[in-house]
């Protein structure tokens, strides 16, 4: 089964979201959509979230799915707006409850702030399988960059989120709470062991050294091959060592705060006060 997939790539925070659609037919599935946050204002808008909006009304698509694959920690999910907008259930992997209980502690969240993964419509785990419309979804769960990222194999698609990157940038972080390049290792074998035609859709492009176009779409062929990170069989000391050291050198991505109060509960904002006003924390020296 080969789906439709439909990239929106926001320049803002380098984020690609998709739309996987049934090749023949209406049902649709969006990965990893973005609420676009100035966080100088601390306003949010929603442009990025509307051309998928309007790309699904256009095209009289039905979205059975927003996904998630991990609680981006550089751009806020617009999932609740465009549940709102088209429906949907809005789904993650099980251990976002370890993303909330690690996080719920550093913005010192109150007991009102559910550490079950309630928020979201559904929790997978590795293994597990949905549907849109006729396609099959496999779920394969591959920590390393956070301990709750998952991939979603969709046909011959793979949406990788922040895993593997295009070919020539590398790999994802592994340094953020729970974070591990030996466990990201592992999960990009694990992805790797897909057949090689599978088309990969990765969660971000940088650009890279030599190439001056936004990238997202690539193989599991061409990342053995070429992926400067892991490609032609690297070696898991090889690799820990370098993902490591390269990480030390990474400053905390500009929107990480308002991202994870929000991304941990599936998007929405935190709680108003009794005036109906709603406020972001910036806990001083816990990250
Ligand atoms: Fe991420």
């Amino acid at each position: 089964m080969t789906p439709i997939v439909k990239a929106f790539f926001d320049p803002d925070t380098n984020t690609v979201s998709y739309l996987v659609q049934e090749p023949e037919g209406t049902a649709c599935a969006i990965i990893d959509s973005v609420l676009d946050f100035d966080h100088a204002s601390g306003r949010t808008k929603t442009s990025s979230a509307d051309q998928i909006v309007a790309y699904v009304r256009d095209n009289e698509l039905r979205v059975e799915w927003i996904l998630e694959s991990h609680v981006h920690a550089d751009h806020l999910s617009a999932a609740p707006y465009l549940q709102q907008e088209l429906g949907g259930k809005i789904g993650i992997g099980e251990q976002i409850v370890t993303i909330q209980e690690t996080f719920g502690k550093i913005f010192n969240e109150g007991t009102e702030f559910q550490r079950d993964g309630s928020q979201f419509d559904a929790l997978f785990r590795d293994g597990d399988s949905f549907h849109v419309g006729q396609m099959r979804g496999d779920v394969l769960h591959t920590p390393g960059h956070t301990p709750a990222c998952m991939t979603y194999v969709i046909g011959d698609a793979a949406f990788v989120g922040d895993t593997l990157f295009m070919p020539d940038f590398g790999t994802a972080r592994c340094d953020f709470p729970g974070g591990s390049s030996e466990k990201l290792f592992e999960s990009i074998q694990k992805i790797l062991s897909l057949p090689d035609e599978t088309r990969i859709f990765v969660g971000h492009d940088y650009k890279a050294p030599g190439r001056d176009e936004f990238a997202w779409e690539t193989t599991v062929g061409e990342q053995k091959a070429l992926n400067v990170h892991i490609g032609q069989g690297k070696s898991i000391e090889e690799f820990v060592e370098m993902r490591d050291a390269r990480d030390a050198t990474l400053p905390m991505p500009r929107l990480i705060l308002p991202s994870l109060q929000v991304n941990m509960r599936a998007g929405q904002m935190p709680p108003a006060d009794e005036q109906g006003d709603v406020f972001l924390k910036v806990p001083i020296n816990k990250l």
